[in-house]
């Protein structure tokens, strides 16, 4: 089960690490083997000493090791800190940052190369959901074209847009059907993400086929996390 946190554009240096310090004293000290993943702000890298089952991954980076890309960043940077995972495809990079298809596959191409963790992010917007399921899953189905399925660091999260920091959480149905599709043809852990809370969490983490959550704005709070955490290592294996 794998729980994490994507800080998006918030926290400064001095928070990120205390709230990296408070997550990992909770981790080692209850004894928890849930992983957790963070994405702090590129800024708030650093050298982290933490748990085996933590890891301080990258929200983006540009498909290079190093050269002339005004303002990005490539992997001899990301490697300066030993980042290990990175987010591809958040709908905030494809929404409001523009990222196509085209620049998607490159992105995962070179993370693939580079031999790290991937969560690759895929859902549907509201218009697409009003029609229903099966356009749902074709929206979803064409955002995995040119991306190698079988990559062995590969993990999905399932973030619908319109739940995305709207407070609007899909509801449960709606997840367990399409982690249920997604399932048919993927065959790597699969996360739900948009507006999961510390409330809501223990029932999403329930549904067949969740194998974890991706947590923007709940996630931010360093005692609302620990919760979060807790809640998924309590959650027994055997789902409904
Ligand atoms: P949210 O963000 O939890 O604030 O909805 C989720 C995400 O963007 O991954």
């Amino acid at each position: 089960m794998i729980i994490a946190s994507n800080f998006k554009t918030n926290h400064t240096r001095k928070s990120t690490r205390e709230f990296i310090t408070q997550i990992n004293n909770f981790v080692k000290n209850n004894s928890l083997d849930v992983q957790v993943r963070i994405y702090p702000a590129l800024t708030a890298l650093d050298s982290f000493e933490c748990e085996k089952s933590i890891k301080i991954g990258a929200q983006n980076f540009y498909p290079t090791c190093k050269g002339s890309f005004t303002g990005e960043i490539g992997f001899e940077q990301l490697e300066e800190f030993g980042v290990d995972s990175v987010l591809i495809g958040h709908s905030e990079r494809r929404h409001i940052l523009k990222e196509n298809n085209e620049l998607l596959v490159k992105k995962f191409n070179f993370a693939k190369e580079q031999g790290v963790e991937i969560l690759y992010c895929v859902g549907e917007p509201k218009e697409v959901r009003e029609k229903g399921i099966d356009a749902v899953m074709a929206y979803i189905l064409g955002q995995f074209d040119g991306i190698d399925l079988d990559y062995k660091r590969l993990v999905i999260a399932y973030e619908p847009v319109w739940a995305i920091g709207t407070g609007l959480t899909a509801s449960n149905n709606d997840i367990k059907e399409v982690l249920k599709r997604l399932k048919v043809n993927i065959q790597k852990p699969l996360l739900y993400g948009g507006s999961v809370q510390v409330d809501n969490v223990g029932d999403i983490l329930n549904i067949k086929n969740c194998d974890g959550v991706l947590i923007g704005t709940a996630s931010w709070e360093k005692e609302n996390f620990c919760k979060i955490i807790d809640t998924a290592q309590k959650i027994r294996r055997v789902k409904l």
